[in-house]
């Protein structure tokens, strides 16, 4: 034990109750110093599981190789285990508690045989925040421990400030004993695997993988799924959501919350540049958060956020200095990646880094590489593992332990078709509606096809805790209880041609849609009614520095009556499988909709340049 821990009776005995079942060799309490991190990674070094980088392009930076079957969450392996199937809903897996405990206990026992066990509490939140929680997660993974102290406050401190108070258990193994004399491998998992919450226990327990949301249980598993539940339970919101504030020129600040699904680009948002023209008016983006937003309303009758994350677990290809030179700069040192390729000078790359890659690397698996050879270098969910406060544009208030406070919610998915660039839903029913029927070309953030489009609520669909319709209810139910909830809106940054090519530049170029956002949000800004909500017109928009034709700006906010057919019906299916318990206010917005799109084109083209062209029957 490397120091005298704290008296929690609960925890001791957990830790001792988890140490019979897995049969560690070693426990090992983290302190979460720098001196345990590095002798850590040392050790990683040595067994394989870790290379260290050139320390003059990558200070203190390191470089994982997962097998090659542990490269990404796990959905089909991830199980809501309440009590009743009716709570953790249609779409969540569920086996009953009970009968888990037994699959789980059987596959436990042993499991960490020849391994060191370690225990490593963490905070989610600025310590000693209201918002905030505390977890304790047993890893049977250095990994998992050195990606925890990037990714959330960690070590004695946090023992400190636990007492003999609550924590949420975490229970985490690879799933690979070693027999005794037996040689590990570099990066241990079992094909079986078990990603498993009990949302009225307050519990977590994870088989089987060494990867990601997997296995640092407090980013998805904690901060998500179980916080969901706890949200549902005392008023307040879990969400898939960045967090940025917005400077204007005469120095409001707004924040904003923004859900898009897995690798949909919540980091890109999050560290936007303005375009020069922008910059050179005075606005300004700020980043509080990039995956995770716990949501409170206070006294004052505005809703506060805080970013319960430390790190940054930000996907690599496609990340360069021109789409994200923030997110370049956080990786720039005391990082770990992983499943990126190695140069031959001992850096990094992936995919998109350089417009050139290099004559030659050494790719995710291990293998030499060629750019001829027709492999990716990097695997498509290669990430990165970096400090937040090394963002240079980190927002001042981002520990702050209130939060900061919300003004508008947006949510986007990725559509190549169907959905605008922007609106603005004319309420918050209307808000909740679009934000629980959005749906995303898949990506290679989850295991599955990549590229159809799956209904994606809130961006929430593989993390909320409990059953999706009640989820929707307790949306609408901000909107009852705040006299003023914020504006809600929908955008698009993928929209494609014919020739399938993106229409909108994307990256910071978004800060004009952002801008606009902002304007309505405080009351300003104009618009438009359109069948879906309020949007911009072409002049209602700030294009300095950016050439898009009228023609363009039409072909990114069109609203076609036939795909708008098809996405009702879409929306309806999903409506169908949670008829249990699906809020009225769906049905009614729905019919709402139809009708606005099946007014006569003249009468949307009267209202201004939102489009008429192929909504004729
Ligand atoms: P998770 O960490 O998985 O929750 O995802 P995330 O939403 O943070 O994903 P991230 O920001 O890393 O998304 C990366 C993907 O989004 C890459 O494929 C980017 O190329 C793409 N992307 C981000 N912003 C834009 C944009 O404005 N336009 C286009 N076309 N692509 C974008
Ligand atoms: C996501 O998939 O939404 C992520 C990455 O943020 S992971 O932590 O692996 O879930
Ligand atoms: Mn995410």
């Amino acid at each position: 034990m490397s120091f005298d821990v704290p008296k929690n009776e609960r925890l001791l005995k957990w830790v001792e109750e988890v140490a019979s079942l897995c049969e560690p060799d070693r426990i090992h309490w983290c302190d979460g110093s720098q001196e345990e991190y590095d002798r850590l990674c040392a050790q990683m070094v040595e067994a394989g599981t870790l290379r260290r980088l050139n320390g003059e392009r990558r200070p203190n930076s390191y470089l994982a190789w997962s097998d090659p079957s542990d490269v990404a969450r796990v959905e089909d392996r991830t199980f809501i285990c309440s009590i009743s199937p009716h709570d953790a809903g249609p779409t969540n897996n569920w086996v009953h508690p009970k009968e888990m405990k037994e699959t789980l206990t059987r596959l436990f026992t042993g499991c960490m045989r020849g391994r060191t066990m370690y225990v490593i509490p963490f905070s989610m939140g600025p310590l000693g925040s209201n918002i905030a929680k505390i977890g304790i997660e047993i890893s049977d993974s250095p990994y998992v421990v050195v990606n925890m102290r990037i990714m959330t406050r960690m070590g004695k401190k946090v023992l400190d400030l636990l007492g003999d108070g609550e924590f949420i258990p975490c229970l985490h193994s690879v799933g690979a004993p070693l027999a005794p004399g037996r040689e590990d491998v570099p990066w241990p998992c079992n094909p079986e695997k078990y990603i498993v919450h009990f949302p009225e226990e307050r519990s977590i327990w994870s088989y089987g993988s060494g990867y990601g949301g997997n296995a640092l249980l407090g980013k998805k598993c904690l901060a998500l799924r179980i916080a969901s539940k706890i949200g549902f339970d005392e008023g307040w919101l879990a969400e898939h959501m960045l967090i940025l504030g917005v400077e204007s020129p005469t120095g409001e600040k707004t924040y904003l919350g923004a859900a898009f699904p897995s690798a949909c680009g919540k980091t890109n948002f999050a560290m936007l540049i303005p375009p020069g023209p922008f910059r050179e008016k005075g606005w300004k983006v700020t980043t509080v958060g990039d995956d995770i937003a716990w949501i409170k309303p206070a006294a004052d009758g505005r809703l506060y956020a805080i970013n319960p994350e430390y790190g940054y677990f930000g996907v690599a290809p496609g990340t360069n200095v021109t789409t994200n030179p923030n997110a370049m700069a956080s990786c720039a040192a005391n990082t770990i990646f992983t499943n990126v390729a190695l140069t031959p000078d001992g850096d990094v790359w992936w995919e998109g880094m350089t417009d050139e890659p290099p004559t030659e690397l050494t790719d995710w698996q291990g293998n030499p590489w060629t750019p001829a050879c027709g492999r990716p270098a990097a695997h498509p969910n290669a990430r990165f593992t970096s400090p937040a406060s090394q963002c240079p544009s980190i927002d001042p208030e981002w520990e702050n332990p209130k939060g900061v406070p919300i003004k508008a919610f947006v949510f986007g998915g990725r559509r190549s078709s169907t959905i605008p660039l922007v609106y603005q839903a004319f309420n918050w029913s209307y808000g909740v509606y679009l934000a629980a029927t959005m749906g995303s070309e898949t990506t290679a953030a989850a295991v599955g096809a990549v590229g159809t489009v799956r209904r994606d609520p809130f961006a929430m669909l593989p993390f909320c805790g409990y059953h999706m319709a009640d989820y929707f209810h307790h949306w609408l139910q901000f909107g009852r209880i705040n006299s003023n909830p914020p504006p809600i809106f929908s955008v698009n940054w993928f929209r494609k041609n014919a020739d399938g090519r993106f229409i909108w530049p994307g990256y910071g170029e978004n800060m004009r849609v952002l801008k606009w956002i902002v304007d309505r949000a405080n009351g300003r800004g104009a618009s438009v009614e359109s069948p879906l909500g309020w949007m911009p017109r072409y002049d209602d928009m700030d294009w300095e520095g950016l050439d898009i034709s009228r023609e363009r700006f039409k072909e990114l906010t069109s609203v076609d009556r036939d795909l708008w057919k098809d996405e009702i019906i879409a929306h309806e299916e999903l409506f169908i499988k949670m008829c249990d318990r699906l809020p009225k206010e769906f049905l009614h917005i729905r019919e709402l909709i139809i009708s606005s799109l099946w007014r006569s084109p003249e009468h949307w083209e009267q209202l201004g340049e939102v489009h008429a062209e192929g909504w004729n029957e």
